[in-house]
């Protein structure tokens, strides 16, 4: 079995495939908006794994393998036999078997590793404890789209150390920018868990306005994370002062982006005031969730098209 090429977390591509998946999501995007056909997966099947809730990933693959041509299948653990303890394994080799490729919404990241090594197909990951690697291709795709390229850039992450800022601080050692994390005490990053390779791209600052300084991305998530519920109330106290107000978006650059990759708590981690503002990125980065992830499961599926 020739082993398939997964995605499992940001540092699965270099920067050379990133830059070529961001010319052609441009193009896909822009065939997408004048309603041109582009059907390179035409009789293909993604089968689509949720373990935990989702719009935006749900709605992104789901309509982006149709655009494609291909079709998606839905299952969740509920009514599935991996709820009932099917191993992860068995469900790979049958799963794979039926489709060509596989993405998966789960827990602890070990899970899908151990599905991807029993995988005869593609897996993307579409968010695990550790990483959610297809957010931040959209959001650095979003970046680029409106302010240019990343490379020594600035980003500003406000509160928990999570599978987005894991992932933000892989895609830097790659794309050589910068990631300024500020969380309270006791949330710290976790080097070994965020899969640095090292720290040059990435300084913690105890005070969030100092991480958001001159910065051209402030960026934040909720402060409880699917699967963490159990601590809500302990971390809504913690993170009081990790808002992303008017004031810490006014010291970053004057055309920095607020960025968020939904669904927000207005008034917890961002106020309405910053999320509903000039600067809020956050509509076209749920948007091009949909056409980045179009240009990674052509590649995945065909590798380079021209
Ligand atoms: N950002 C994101 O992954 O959203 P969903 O949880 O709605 O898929
Ligand atoms: N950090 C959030 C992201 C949701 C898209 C979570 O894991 O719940």
């Amino acid at each position: 079995m020739i082993t398939p090429k997964h995605f499992l977390q940001f540092k699965d591509l270099n920067a050379d495939e990133i830059a070529y998946l961001f010319e052609r999501t441009r193009w896909i995007k822009d065939r997408f908006q004048r309603y041109e056909r582009h059907w390179p997966l035409a009789d293909r099947t993604l089968v689509m794994i949720f373990e935990k809730a989702s719009t935006r990933t749900r709605l992104s693959f789901e309509a982006g393998m149709q655009q494609l041509g291909g079709s998606a299948i839905y299952l969740n653990t509920r009514d599935t036999q991996l709820g009932r303890g099917e191993p992860v394994e068995d469900a790979a080799q049958v799963i794979s078997r039926m489709c060509d490729v596989v993405m998966i919404r789960t827990f602890e990241q070990e899970i899908i590793e151990r599905f991807a090594r029993n995988s005869r197909v593609p897996v993307i990951n579409g968010l695990t404890n550790e990483y959610h690697p297809c957010q931040i291709l959209a959001d650095i795709y979003t970046f680029v789209e409106q302010r240019g390229p990343i490379r020594g850039k600035t980003v500003a992450w406000i509160g928990d150390s999570n599978n987005v800022c894991n992932t933000w601080l892989q895609a830097a050692e790659i794309l050589d920018f910068n990631v300024h994390v500020s969380t309270p005490p006791g949330y710290e990053v976790e080097a070994e868990r965020a899969g640095l390779y090292g720290t040059d791209h990435f300084e913690h600052f105890t005070d969030p306005m100092e991480a958001a300084r001159d910065a051209h991305i402030v960026t934040t998530d909720v402060w409880t994370s699917m699967g963490f519920e159990a601590e809500n109330e302990a971390r809504c106290r913690d993170f009081q002062d990790w808002q992303v107000d008017s004031d810490m978006m006014r010291v970053a650059r004057p055309d920095a982006l607020f960025m968020h990759c939904l669904p927000a708590h207005r008034g917890e981690e961002v106020t309405a005031e910053v999320i509903d503002g000039p600067q809020s990125a956050v509509w076209e980065e749920a948007a091009n969730r949909m056409h980045t992830q179009k240009a990674l499961l052509e590649y995945l599926l065909l590798g380079r098209v021209e």
